[in-house]
C-alpha cells in the first residue's frame, strides 16, 4: 500500500486541504513527483498525445497504459498511482474488469474511466472486486469525436443539472474520486459541495477538492504550440524541474493555482 491512501484523500477534503494530482509516465517523473509532495500520480491517457504524438488519446492500448504504469510505480515514493482505462478498454463489464485487472497488477492503486451515469454499473463491480475507481466526468477526450472538439462542458443550466445528477450516481455506485475537466468554476463548485469523495479539477476554477495538470504542460512544454487556458507554466523563474514540481504543489495547497485567469 502507498503512504497516500483514499483514507488519507478524504480527510483532505474533509480539512479543506488541497489534493495535488499531476500526471506521470516514467520512474524518474514518478521520483520527483512523488518527493515534491504531489499525493496521487496519474498515468494518463494523455500519454497518447504527449509521448506518442498522436492527436488524440483514442490510439492508446491497455498495454501502452500497464507499460508506464509499472515505470511509474518503480519511480514511487509513496503517492497514489491512478492509471487510465483507455478509449474501448471499458465498453463492457468484462472488458472493464479485464483490464482494470491489468493496470491494477501493474502497480495501479485505483483506475480512472470517462463517462456519466451509464457507467455505474462498471463502477459498482469494480469496487466490489476491490478496484477503486474515479470517474472523470465534463470534457472527455475519449469522446471528443461526440462533443465535437476539446470543448468546456457544462455551460447550460441543463447540461449543469445533469452532470450534478450524474456524480450523485457514480458516488452512489462506489466511485471513490471524482475528476472534473473544463467546466465553469461554479458547476465545478456545485458537484463538488454535492459528493463526499474528493473531486479533482482541471479547468474547473479553485473550488475543487484538488487539482490535476498535465505534467509537460506544466514544465512549459508542448508539441503543438497551443497552450490551453487553465494550464500555467511552473518553470518559469525555477532552476530545474524539481523546483518547477514542488512550485506546483505549493500554489496547489496555497489555493494560488488556479487563478481567475485559468478559469472558464
Ligand atoms: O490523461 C490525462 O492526463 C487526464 C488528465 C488531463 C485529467 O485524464
Ligand atoms: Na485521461
Amino acid at each position: 500500500m502507498p503512504d497516500v491512501t483514499l483514507t488519507t484523500l478524504n480527510k483532505l477534503k474533509q480539512s479543506g486541504e488541497k489534493i495535488v494530482c499531476l500526471t506521470a509516465y516514467d520512474a524518474t517523473f514518478a521520483h520527483v513527483e512523488s518527493e515534491a509532495g504531489v499525493e496521487v500520480m496519474l498515468i494518463g491517457d494523455s500519454l497518447g498525445m504527449v509521448l506518442q504524438g498522436h492527436d488524440s488519446t483514442l490510439p492508446v492500448s491497455v498495454d501502452d497504459m500497464a507499460y508506464h504504469t509499472a515505470a511509474v510505480k518503480r519511480g514511487n515514493k509513496g503517492a497514489l498511482i491512478m492509471a487510465d482505462l483507455p478509449f474501448m478498454a471499458y465498453a463492457t463489464l468484462e472488458q472493464a474488469l479485464t483490464n482494470s485487472t491489468t493496470l491494477m497488477q501493474a502497480g495501479a492503486h485505483m483506475v480512472k474511466l470517462e463517462g456519466g451515469r451509464w457507467l455505474a454499473d462498471s463502477i459498482e463491480v469494480l469496487s466490489r472486486n476491490g478496484i477503486p475507481v474515479c470517474a472523470h466526468m465534463g470534457l472527455t477526450p475519449q469522446a471528443v469525436n461526440v462533443l465535437g472538439g476539446f470543448k468546456v462542458q457544462g455551460r447550460d443550466e441543463v447540461q449543469a443539472r445533469a452532470m450534478i445528477e450524474d456524480a450523485k450516481a457514480l458516488e452512489a455506485a462506489g466511485a471513490a474520486m471524482l475528476l472534473l475537466e473544463c467546466v465553469p468554476p461554479a458547476l465545478a463548485n456545485a458537484i463538488t459541495q454535492a459528493v463526499k469523495v474528493p473531486v479533482i479539477g482541471i479547468g474547473a476554477g479553485s473550488g475543487t477538492d484538488g487539482q490535476v495538470l498535465v505534467v509537460h504542460d506544466m514544465l512549459g512544454l508542448s508539441l503543438s504550440g497551443r497552450v490551453p487556458r487553465f494550464v500555467k507554466n511552473f518553470m518559469s523563474g525555477q532552476p530545474d524541474i524539481p523546483a518547477a514540481i514542488r512550485a506546483y504543489v505549493a500554489a496547489v495547497k496555497n489555493v494560488e493555482f488556479p487563478a481567475a485567469e485559468h478559469e472558464f
